[in-house]
C-alpha cells in the first residue's frame, strides 16, 4: 500500500463509525482489506509478523465495527471472513472434514458476560437453570488438527484458511507429544483431535542461540518458532526443534466417546495427548472470570505463551444446538489478555556482549507493567534505532532515533523479551540527549 493511501486511511480510522460517510467507509474497508491480508500473508505465510496482535485485533475489530454500521458494504474479500491464510503451496493440501474455526473475542469482563448471556438466550436457559462452561488458557502457537484411523495416525494439518490445510503429517510424527497410536480400548474407528503447537520459552531460547551460532536468522517469538518448525518441507529440521501440543478440541468422530467438554478432555489424556492442567469447569461468569484472573496471575511464571482465556460450553448437546456463525462457534469466546503495550521513559542505553560475542543494544527503561508483567529492560531489536547516536545530524529511521529521557512503547505480546517499538517525538524534551552525548557531559563535568 502506498504511504498517501496508509496516511489518510489511518486518519479515517480516528473517527467513530457513525459520523463517516458511506463513501469514506468503503475507502477505509478497501484499505482495512488490503491491510489485514498483508499481516495475515506476513504472520501465516512467512512466520514474521511486521505488527502485533493488539495492533492487529485492533483493526478487525474496526473493520467489525465499520461492517455492522453499513452491512451493505461487506465485502467479498472481508478480513472477519477469513479464518487464518492461504495454505502455502509447497505443502499438499489438505480439505478438513470439519472446518477448523476461529473464535471470537472478549476483551473485557462486560463482553465476557454478554457472551454468557447470548448463549443462555440462545438455548432459551430459565433463570434459574445453569450453564457450564470450561475455562482454560489460549495457547500461543499453531493449530494442528490429527486424524487417527483405526488408531493409527495417518494424517495431520495446519489449520490453513479453515476448510484446507497444509499436510503437515510426516513433521508432526517428529513431535513427541502427538501420538503414533491412540492408547486403550473403544477407540473410535475416525478420530480427528486438534489443538496447538507451541514452543517454551527455554527451548525458544536456546533455538535462538543456535540458530545465532549458526548464522541463521533468529525467530521473533515462541509462536513464529513453532509454526516455522511445523512448517518445513524437510521433516527432518522438523525433528531436531523442540515441539510441544496440547490437545484441546476435535473434528469428525465417527462416536462421541463422551457428552461433555471436560470429559472429553480427560478422555484425550486417555488416549495419551497432554491436556491443559490449568483447564476447569465453572458455573458463573464470576467464576469465568476469577478463573481468567488466575490464569493471568500465573501467566508469567507458565514458561509458554499463552494469550488469553478461552470458555467453552460444557455439555456437548448444547454446544450442537448453539452452532457456528460463519467462522466462529457460538459456543465458546476467547477472553483476550489486554493489550501488551505500555509507554515508559528510556532511562539508558547499554551494549551488551551475547555468549556467541554478538553485541546488542539493550534499552534500561523506567519499570513499567506491560501485560501484567514489570518491565526494566528491552531490546532494540533493530540497530537502526540508535545506529546514528552520536553522529549528530544522521537521519535515521526517518528522524526517530533514540534519545535518553525520550518517551518510548514498549512491546511484550508473544515475546519473552519485550521489545522497544517506537519512540513518541511529540513528547521529546530538550535535554534528550544520546547516551554518548550524555557521557560526554559527564566526562566535561568530572
Ligand atoms: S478452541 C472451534 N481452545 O485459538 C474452537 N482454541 O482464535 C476451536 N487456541 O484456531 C478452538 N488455545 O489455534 C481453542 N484452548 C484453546 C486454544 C485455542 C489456542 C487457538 C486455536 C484457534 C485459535 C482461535
Amino acid at each position: 500500500m502506498s504511504n498517501a493511501k496508509r496516511h489518510s486511511s489511518n486518519q479515517l480510522r480516528q473517527r467513530l463509525p457513525e459520523t463517516l460517510t458511506a463513501d469514506e467507509a468503503a475507502r477505509e474497508l478497501e484499505a482495512l482489506a488490503v491491510e489485514l491480508s498483508v499481516y495475515d500473508a506476513q504472520y501465516h505465510g512467512a512466520d514474521a509478523p511486521t505488527v502485533s496482535d493488539a495492533v492487529y485485533d485492533a483493526l478487525k475489530r474496526r473493520n467489525l465495527a465499520l461492517e455492522q454500521r453499513f452491512p451493505q458494504l461487506v465485502r467479498k474479500d472481508s478480513p472477519s471472513h477469513r479464518v487464518g491464510y492461504t495454505p502455502l503451496e509447497k505443502f499438499e493440501q489438505l480439505r478438513h472434514a470439519q472446518p477448523m474455526l476461529s473464535l471470537k473475542n472478549a476483551m473485557d469482563d462486560d463482553e465476557v458476560a454478554e457472551f454468557v448471556r447470548s448463549v443462555r438466550k440462545f438455548l432459551g436457559t430459565p433463570e434459574d437453570v445453569t450453564v457450564a462452561f470450561t475455562a482454560e488458557p489460549k495457547i500461543d502457537g499453531a493449530s494442528l488438527s490429527l486424524r487417527y484411523e483405526n488408531g493409527k495416525l495417518v494424517s495431520a494439518a495446519t489449520r490453513g484458511d479453515g476448510a484446507v490445510g497444509e499436510n503437515v503429517t510426516e513433521n508432526a510424527r517428529t513431535i513427541p507429544d502427538v501420538p503414533q497410536v491412540l492408547h486403550g480400548e473403544n477407540v473410535p474407528a475416525v478420530v480427528e483431535v486438534r489443538g496447538e503447537v507451541y514452543m517454551s520459552h527455554a527451548d525458544f531460547q536456546a533455538l535462538n542461540e543456535r540458530q545465532l551460532a549458526a548464522g541463521a536468522q533468529p525467530f521473533a517469538n515462541p509462536r513464529n518458532a513453532a509454526a516455522g518448525s511445523l512448517r518445513q518441507l524437510d521433516c527432518a529440521i522438523t525433528a531436531r526443534r523442540p515441539l510441544r501440543y496440547f490437545a484441546y478440541a476435535w473434528g469428525e468422530m465417527s462416536n462421541l466417546p463422551s457428552d461433555s467438554q471436560m470429559d472429553m478432555l480427560a478422555v484425550f489424556e486417555a488416549w495419551g495427548f497432554r491436556v491443559n492442567p490449568l483447564t476447569v469447569r465453572c458455573e458463573t461468569t464470576a467464576a469465568l472470570i476469577e478463573h481468567y484472573h488466575k490464569i493471568s496471575d500465573q501467566r508469567a511464571a507458565l514458561g509458554y505463551d499463552i494469550d488469553g482465556v478461552v470458555y467453552k460450553v460444557d455439555e456437548l448437546a448444547l454446544q450442537d444446538r448453539l452452532g457456528a456463525r460463519s467462522n466462529s462457534p457460538r459456543w465458546a469466546v476467547a477472553h483476550k489478555f489486554p493489550a501488551e503495550l505500555a509507554t515508559t521513559v528510556l532511562r539508558d542505553i547499554e551494549i551488551q556482549v551475547g555468549r556467541t560475542g554478538a553485541l546488542s543494544p539493550v534499552a534500561r527503561l523506567e519499570p513499567v507493567t506491560v501485560g501484567g508483567v514489570v518491565v526494566s529492560n528491552a531490546t532494540l531489536h533493530n540497530e537502526d534505532y540508535i545506529a546514528g547516536v552520536g553522529n549528530d545530524g544522521d537521519q535515521i529511521r526517518d528522524g526517530k532515533d533514540l534519545r535518553i529521557g525520550d518517551t518510548v512503547t514498549v512491546y511484550r505480546a508473544g515475546d519473552v523479551i519485550p521489545k522497544v517499538l517506537d519512540v513518541d517525538l511529540r513528547r521529546r524534551r530538550p535535554p534528550a540527549r544520546s547516551p554518548q552525548e550524555r557521557r560526554r557531559l559527564l566526562d566535561t563535568r568530572q
